[in-house]
Formats: C-alpha cells, structure tokens, sequence
C-alpha cells in the first residue's frame, strides 16, 4: 500500500492566521512524502525512514515521536486490535524544519497508507481533522493551514476554524522557492509572536488586521490575474513580518536579491527566521531568479507553477 503527501508554502498570512486572520496557501508537488506499507516476516511494526536515520519498532519509540503518535492514534481511532506486523517505510523530499509542510505531509501520506492498508475508511475531512489533531500534539498552538492544504492538494483561503473554502487561479503563475538551508522550528517562533502579542495585544492586533487585510487583496489579485499588484502585495506582507521579528539577515537577503532580478514580489513563508521564501516571477525569468538566490546564500531553489 502506498501513498503520498505534496509539499506546501504560505503565500499571504503566516502568523497572523494563527490568530484568526485568513491566509493563503497552495501546495508544492515537485516535493513530497511517500509511506510504503507491507506485511512484515517480524513480529511487530517497523519504521525505516533513512531519511531521519530511523530504522527502529514502533514500541522502541517515545509514545510522543511524531511518527509513533500517528501510528498509536490511527490505530486507537480505528479500533485495530492486535496490531498488524507490518514494515512502514517512510521517506520525503521535503526540507524539514523549512515552512514546506514536511511535518504534515508526513502525517497524512502515513496516516492515508495506514488506514487503506487496514480497510479504515478516511474522508479527506477525516483525515485533516486527524491531521490537525497531530499537529497539536507538536506545534503547540497551530492554526491547522498545513494539513488542510495538505490535505485537499489545492490552493485554499484558510481562515481557522471556518470551513475550507480552495479558491480560483485565474492563469498559471510562477513562483521560485528559496531555502536558507537554516532549519528553524515553527513552534519557537509562533511562541515567540505569542509572548510579544500577549504584551501588547492592541499593537499585535492592529498589524495582524494588516496582514489579514493583504491576504484578503491578494486573494482578489490572484483570481483576476493582477500579478503586478500580488508582488507589491508580497513586499508588504514581508515587511509586516519583519515587524513580528520573524524574518532573519538571511531571509532579508534573498528577498532583496529576489526583488533585484526582477522579481514581481518576494517575501519569507512559513513559520520564518530561517526556512524558506518565496518570489513571484514572470515564467521567463524564473531561472535567472533562482540562479540569484543561489548566489546570495540559498542552499537550494524550487521552481513551481501555482494553477
Ligand atoms: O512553518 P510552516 O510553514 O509550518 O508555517 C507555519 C505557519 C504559521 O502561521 C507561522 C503557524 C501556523 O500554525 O499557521
């Protein structure tokens, strides 16, 4: 049994979706993570993730490891008793730490494997319902707009706790992916942005309506192809969020790199303070966007079309 989970980045939002304010996100496909299921010769449940450098029994893991909790919570939930032999392998191109979603693909690449693999029928509402369950476990406070996204394989408008709403692209566009190579936990800075929100609610309020309010126009920008205005929209949201104190001298750098080829935009994704940024381009100037953000620190670039 096998199945697969894509890769995502935030376009409009970070942050500011955790408390309340929409977001947009569009998954990556050119990265993902695959789980392979078999029978297993062995008495128990065996992970190899050659990835991580795991290759270990279910029970020899912290009932807290990541992929564990999957496994025990799927398996609670459906009610399997004994558990099956089975080898689990797991692996994924998908930078971890670096605002692509590896945590949450994982997540439902294995939990989509698992349950066709032991006949536990899951809806994608189920799934991403489980998925964010996960999440929960070891993000802290997330606001569950990667496992949606994740989920669903489609841009989505997410605003917490509202129903899914995937939105129009009106023509294909073109974004480069810049990674810092810098892995910088999500739950550090979401906690971060917490203690300065709850010592200033009014200002944090105020710029969280800013971000809000641009994520609401570049929804707009993107459904009527006005791609000019969604990369000053982007330069906006970057600077919003170097005022939460989330970006990095390494993020800054390669959106000014970015913005300096030509780019129509540019701004960090994610969680920030290192991991990725993103930046809106013409398709013909994708390569030549790239090669910038090599020269000026990035350990790897993606070239992706949102449709
Ligand atoms: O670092 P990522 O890509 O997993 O994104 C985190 C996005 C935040 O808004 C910072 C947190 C969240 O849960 O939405």
């Amino acid at each position: 049994m096998k199945a697969s989970a894509p890769g995502k980045i935030i376009l409009f939002g970070e942050h500011a979706v955790v408390y309340g304010r929409p977001s947009l996100a569009v998954p990556v496909t050119q990265v993902h993570a695959d789980v392979e299921i078999s029978d297993s010769a062995s008495a128990g449940i065996w992970i190899q993730a050659p990835d991580i450098n795991l290759h270990a029994e279910l029970n020899t893991l912290p009932s807290d490891h990541p992929i564990a909790s999957v496994i025990h919570n799927l398996f609670f939930l459906s009610r399997v008793s004994p558990f099956p032999n089975l080898n689990i392998k797991i692996t994924s191109t998908i930078p971890v730490a670096s605002g692509l979603g590896s945590g949450a693909a994982v997540t439902i690449a294995l939990t989509r494997a698992l349950s066709a693999y032991i006949n536990y029928s899951m809806t994608d509402e189920q799934i991403n319902a489980f998925a964010y369950e996960i999440e929960k476990l070891h993000h802290g406070t997330p606001s569950g707009i990667d496992n949606t996204v994740i989920t669903y394989s489609k841009p989505v408008y997410f605003i917490k706790g509202q129903p899914i709403e995937t939105f129009q692209v009106a023509q294909p566009f073109t974004i480069v992916i810049g990674d810092t190579g810098i892995s910088a936990p999500t739950k550090e800075s979401v906690g971060n942005v917490r203690k300065l929100w709850d010592a200033d609610r009014a200002s944090w309020e105020l710029i969280f309506d800013n971000v809000g309010g641009i994520a609401k126009r570049a929804r707009d920008a993107i459904e009527s192809g006005e791609w000019k205005q969604l990369g000053e929209l982007m330069n906006q949201n970057h600077v919003l969020l170097q005022g939460m104190t989330v970006s990095s001298p390494e993020l800054d750098q390669l959106v000014i790199a970015a913005n300096n080829q030509g780019a129509l935009g540019a701004k960090l994704s994610g969680g920030g303070r290192g991991g990725n940024m993103i930046a809106l381009v013409e398709p013909n100037q994708a390569e030549v966007v790239a090669k910038s953000l090599v020269e000026a620190g990035a350990k790897r670039t993606i070239i992706t079309q949102i449709s």
